[in-house]
């Protein structure tokens, strides 16, 4: 456990709830088992892990009200994409609450939802060890959990692939980043 950052735990499950909080903590260790295959450092995959649903608070209204209050509602008050606004407001409540000052962290926080093009590898991490977590069942986990140990380019090809086949048949609506990650790791790997 990264001690500097432990006290701020109970807070963080109060506002996200205990089973939200475990999901956290099950992504910390995936995301530490995954950076020791890829030489990241192991403690920022556990804080970058801990937190990056910090602000995936039950209550829509609450996300919509700090997220207002931090002047980053827009473009994302949109319905679409209000799925994208816990990692965003994540990425802000991090620096200024729990003082986490690494760039990389903060990006892992924020980019954890859509992806991006050219993503640092501590960022690759957060986002598959978010998807394929041990409590995770869906289909197609299992390719996600055999390529992440492999690659992790051609894990987030995989990955994206997945969430753009699942978004598009939803009809939902896809974050511009996410399009630009897909494309970049569909040459990339
Ligand atoms: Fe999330
Ligand atoms: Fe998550």
């Amino acid at each position: 456990m990264v001690m500097a950052y432990e006290k701020y735990y109970n807070k963080i499950e109060e506002k996200i709830g205990t089973d939200r909080f475990n999901h956290c903590i099950r992504v910390a260790e995936k995301s530490i088992y995954l950076a020791n295959i890829y030489g990241v450092d192991e403690e920022k995959a556990e804080i970058a892990g801990m937190f990056h649903d910090c602000c995936k608070y039950k209550d829509e209204e609450i996300l919509i009200k700090k997220a207002s209050k931090y002047k980053i509602l827009e473009p994302y008050l949109w319905s679409g994409y209000r799925k994208v606004l816990h990692a965003k407001l994540g990425a802000v409540i991090a620096k200024e609450k729990y003082s986490i000052e690494d760039e990389d962290i903060l990006n892992a926080i924020y980019y954890h939802t859509t992806g991006r093009a050219c993503m640092s590898k501590l960022e690759k991490i957060v986002f598959l060890a978010d998807i394929t977590e041990s409590s995770r069942t869906y289909d197609g986990v299992e390719i996600l959990r055999k390529l992440e140990v492999e690659s992790l380019d051609l894990a987030m090809r995989e990955a994206l692939s997945q969430s753009l086949v699942k978004l598009v048949g939803n009809r939902a609506f896809i974050a511009e980043d996410t399009i630009s990650a897909y494309n970049y790791y569909l040459i990339r790997w």
